[in-house]
């Protein structure tokens, strides 16, 4: 813990520091004072013992007092031993715990022998052995050579280094003082600086792992005026930006995401092995209804549908956008899926582009079907036309009876022809909204008679009764005259071709407050069946498919109908029983009047 923070490796290492220190010092030091003292005491025993040769040469005959006085002068720290070559001639050792020194110990040495053979001065630390006989004492030993009673003799002078050693050891005691000192000091030191440096980057960290979670509010308090005090600074800088940069980013995203989800069209991305990554409520409707057909379950399934995955695989190896087409559950998919790129030329994943086909597909049929239609409808006038005109030219009439019935039937399609094209072009005004109605203040009771009376002939003729009742005799509409008496043609003229001899019809006005004006033309016919109910405000629908000859319509009159009250914003509904009759009721509603 103290090893893995900075204070504690800051503490770590000036303690080394200090204590490599101390022990070179101690060392360094340790050694001088040795050589220093050996030097002194060396000297000191040479100017000793020349004293000592200088006092006894003086003093000749009387040596043994002046040699005994001697050595009591040279205290008790230094011994004196005198040899005459294997002869102890005087030695100041004795009691106890002393070492022992022989004529022999001394002349083995080969230094020391020099004294001896050479007759110089020799100065030398040895090593000695006590009474016991232990190896341990060291201590310096000076010979001189000396002239005594007319005798060749030699001095030596001992000095043990046990207190020069009692030194060596208290320093080294006072120098590990110090070392401990400093050890404190340092240890007081760390602490300090573990204030001053640590606990702001201990805050500095806190808030990175604040900013981490998504705290971008975190901000570090600026303690000191030093590098740590810039770093807080920079840091908090640093935090700003992030949340600035975190702020645009998610309102970026969430941008993208809303214009994602709003989109028409379905976007799928997916990465290289197919992952689903992103997906809007579109393209969630066609992966809904891909795993549905599949009988898989959506939500159990991450994975692209194999279509978008066989276009992607092919958009790979050809590096561009594939397009396709599928049809699910009765609608038809566009899909476009292009690759996405992470650089140049690494592909990563793709995007999904899917359209709801299905309106552009019904009106491509609407088109071609309604073309069939056209065709289909001037195929049979076209052919009569053809057969008759050839008949009379190539004269096959029999009688002139036969050749008149044959031009009536040529002039009947010519005009169901003309029909035909007039509903179109009727149609086809009325479809593109260029239909300009003409609105006007109709009374409403004249006007129906005056309709209804323009088919009692046609009526009569197939004994069929139409009468026109009305709610309120007095009532007065706004709508365009010419318009609405198309729709009730239309719907009077078909009332009467499906209505069989005895039948009647009625046309009935009623009005409602909420809803407007209410027209009825009802009649006792054939009646329409169910299932063909909806479908009869279609273009070129026929109940009865059968296209027989003369007035049968083309199929036209009930979508112009619808047409032509849609444009008045009003409503047409179908009520009918099979052979009880059909009623169709329109419905328009009151507009403001204008003030005139
Ligand atoms: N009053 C009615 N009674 C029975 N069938 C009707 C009636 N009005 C319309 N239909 C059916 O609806 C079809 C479509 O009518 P319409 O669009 O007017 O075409 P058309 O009159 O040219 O046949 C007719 O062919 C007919 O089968
Ligand atoms: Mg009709």
């Amino acid at each position: 813990m103290l090893w893995g923070s900075v204070v504690g490796k800051l503490w770590a290492t000036i303690l080394l520091l200090v204590s490599f220190v101390l022990i070179v010092l101690t060392v360094l030091l340790v050694e001088f004072f040795e050589n220093f003292q050996i030097e002194n005491i060396e000297n000191d025993l040479t100017k000793t013992a020349e004293q000592i040769i200088k006092v006894t040469n003086e003093h000749q005959g009387s040596s043994n007092e002046v040699l005994q006085i001697a050595s009591e002068l040279i205290g008790n720290e230094t011994k004196m031993i005198i040899l005459n070559d294997d002869k102890m001639v005087f030695s100041s050792i004795g009691g106890d715990n002393e070492f022992e020194i022989t004529p022999e110990l001394i002349k083995n040495d080969p230094e020391l022998l020099k004294v001896f053979t050479e007759r110089k001065t020799v100065k030398k630390e040895m090593a000695l052995s006590d009474d016991a006989g232990n190896e341990g004492l060291s201590a310096i030993v000076v010979g001189i050579p000396l002239e005594l009673n007319g005798e060749q003799d030699e001095v030596f002078l001992f000095q043990s280094l046990e207190s020069m050693e009692e030194t060596t050891k208290s320093t080294t005691q006072f120098i590990l003082l110090a070392a401990g000192i400093a050890i404190i000091l340092t240890t007081i030191f760390a602490f300090f600086l573990s204030t001053r440096i640590n606990a702001p980057l201990v805050k500095m960290r806190e808030a990175a792992l604040a900013i981490a979670r998504g705290k971008f509010d975190t901000k570090v308090p600026i303690l000191t005026q030093d590098e740590i005090g810039e770093l807080a600074i920079a840091f908090n800088q640093m935090r700003k930006q992030l949340k600035f940069n975190m702020n645009a980013l998610s309102q970026e995203k969430e941008h993208l995401s809303s214009i994602l989800s709003s989109m028409a069209d379905g976007v799928i991305t997916f990465n290289k092995d197919g992952t689903i990554l992103e997906t809007n409520p579109p393209a969630e409707r066609f992966l809904q209804s891909w795993y549905f057909e599949k009988g898989y379950n959506r939500e159990d399934n991450v994975n692209v549908p194999l279509v978008l995955m066989n276009l992607f695989d092919e958009s790979e190896s050809f590096d561009k956008e594939r397009v396709g087409e599928i049809t699910l559950q009765g609608r038809n998919w566009g899909l476009i899926v292009s690759p996405l790129y992470t650089n140049a030329d690494n592909i990563r994943g793709a995007v999904a582009i899917i359209r709801d086909m299905s309106d552009e597909r019904r009106m491509d049929k609407l088109r071609t079907d309604f073309i069939a239609n056209v065709s289909h409808e001037l195929r049979t006038p076209i052919s009569m036309l053809q057969g008759y005109s050839e008949a009379i030219v190539d004269d096959i009439a029999g009688s002139e009876e036969e050749k008149v019935e044959m031009a009536r039937i040529i002039y009947d399609e010519s005009l169901r022809m003309g029909r035909l094209v007039n509903d179109l072009l009727d149609l086809a005004k009325l479809e593109s909204g260029k239909m300009n109605l003409s609105y006007e203040c109709v009374p409403i009771s004249p006007y129906l008679k005056r309709i209804t009376s323009k088919f009692s002939g046609l009526a009569k003729e197939k004994g069929i009764t139409i009468s026109a009742s009305l709610q309120d005799n007095q009532i007065q509409w706004h709508f365009d005259p010419d318009r609405i008496e198309q729709v009730l043609t239309n719907l009077i003229d078909n009332a009467i071709r499906h209505t069989p001899p005895g039948g009647n019809i009625d046309v009935i006005q009623r009005t409602s407050d909420r809803r407007g004006l209410i027209i009825d033309v009802r009649d006792s016919g054939s009646g329409i069946p169910e299932e063909d109910l909806p479908f009869v405000f279609e273009r070129f629908y026929k109940a009865d498919k059968a296209r027989t000859r003369g007035r049968s319509g083309t199929g036209l009159g009930l979508a112009i109908v619808k047409n032509i009250i849609n444009a008045h914003d009003g409503y047409i509904s179908v009520n009918s029983l099979p052979n009880k009759g059909t009623t169709f009721s329109f419905i328009l509603p009151r507009i403001m009047e204008n003030a005139e």
